[in-house]
């Protein structure tokens, strides 16, 4: 057995929210403490391991389980997985938390983004076309997206730049004892 503790940070929020850009500054804040970083981003994942799912509700808890499941293996094997989904179901978000903690941590950092803000930013041109009515079972627009009641990270992001965001998730990470000081630091 190794003695490197494995958790899993899963960041929630709605399409454009910034838990990519969070958990893209996040790891490598975590590698320099010298663990094992990975990623499992929802957009990623959708193009090998949940390739041909959509976002009816049915497909969308097939993905966040399947994540859910890697992401178990991975805290049981000794990583850090960062996991950026919309996971927009609670109870989905849950299960996949049960699976998680059988072998670690699971830290639910909701990445807080209005729809506003995010139709603003429309980083990918896709709010413009919801609103349009070209895609449906758009998340925040014409399909639910179910806020953390209680996440054990509540980031902003509408008052502060990413950097801060992930200077804030790694000081929770420090305060909660799941990651030493940096190397050097
Ligand atoms: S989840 O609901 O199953 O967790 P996931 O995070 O994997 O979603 O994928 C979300 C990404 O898919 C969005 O960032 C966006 O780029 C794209 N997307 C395409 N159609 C939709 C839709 N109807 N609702 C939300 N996101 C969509």
């Amino acid at each position: 057995m190794s003695d490197r503790r494995g958790f899993t940070l899963w960041f929630t929020g709605l399409s454009g929210a910034g838990k990519s850009t969070i958990a893209d500054l996040v790891g490598p804040e975590l590698e320099r403490r010298g663990v094992l970083v990975d990623y499992l981003d929802g957009d990623v994942v959708r193009t090998h391991l949940s390739k041909g799912l959509g976002f009816s509700k049915e497909d969308r808890d097939t993905n966040i389980n399947r994540i859910g499941w890697v992401a178990s293996r991975l805290t049981r094997a000794g990583a850090v997985t960062l996991v950026s989904a919309i996971s927009p179901y609670r109870d989905t978000r849950a299960d996949a938390r049960r699976m998680v903690e059988e072998f670690g941590p699971f830290v639910e950092v909701f990445v807080d983004t209005s729809v506003e803000e995010c139709a603003n930013r429309d980083v990918k041109g896709l709010y413009a076309k919801a609103f349009a009515g070209e895609i449906k079972e758009f998340t925040g627009v014409s399909d639910p997206y179910e806020a953390p009641e209680d996440p054990e990270i509540h980031i902003r992001t509408e008052s502060q730049t990413p950097e801060q965001s992930a200077a804030e998730v790694v000081a929770a990470l420090e305060a909660r004892g799941l990651i030493g000081q940096a190397v050097g630091a």
